[in-house]
């Protein structure tokens, strides 16, 4: 995957003001996500939590869904906002979904309002991951 430092930049912009409408009011801890679209366009998400806490979303998860509702299954990227010091890495439950729409070569950036940021790929995230193609296997 080759992101430009023009396509972090929408999305980290982007995650930035979807971290403003994080609905965290049992963690406080607010996150916003955007993701960039194989056709190029940058989405966003941010947590929803619920007072059932299980119910919550995460951002990466609601980004996601976000480029599906809008026809777009294949995305390049994903970054992560936090205002944390501790750069903020994807839960494994997004790390699966992470790995259902984007490639192994995909790349995920946890960045924050220091300006510091770190980047995996989707390989190193979850590797040996079970993917749709472990489902061909099913006779
Ligand atoms: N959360 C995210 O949205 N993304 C992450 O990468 C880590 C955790 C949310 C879930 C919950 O609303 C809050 O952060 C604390 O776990």
């Amino acid at each position: 995957m080759n992101i430009n430092q023009e396509q972090w930049q929408e999305q980290i912009d982007a995650a930035r003001i979807a971290y403003t409408r994080a609905y965290a009011p049992y963690s406080q801890f607010h996150v916003g996500a955007a993701a960039l679209t194989r056709k190029g366009h940058v989405v966003s998400g941010c947590n929803v939590e619920n007072a059932s806490y299980g119910l919550t979303v995460c951002a990466e998860r609601n980004c996601i869904a976000q480029a599906v509702i809008q026809g777009e299954r294949n995305i390049q990227s994903v970054v992560v906002y936090t205002e944390q010091e501790l750069l903020t890495p994807p839960c494994g439950a997004c790390r699966q979904v992470i790995v259902e729409f984007l490639p192994q070569d995909g790349e995920v950036m946890s960045t924050n309002h220091l300006g510091e940021s770190k980047i995996w790929t989707v390989s190193e995230l979850l590797p040996n991951a079970f993917t749709p193609k472990s489902l061909l296997e099913i006779e």
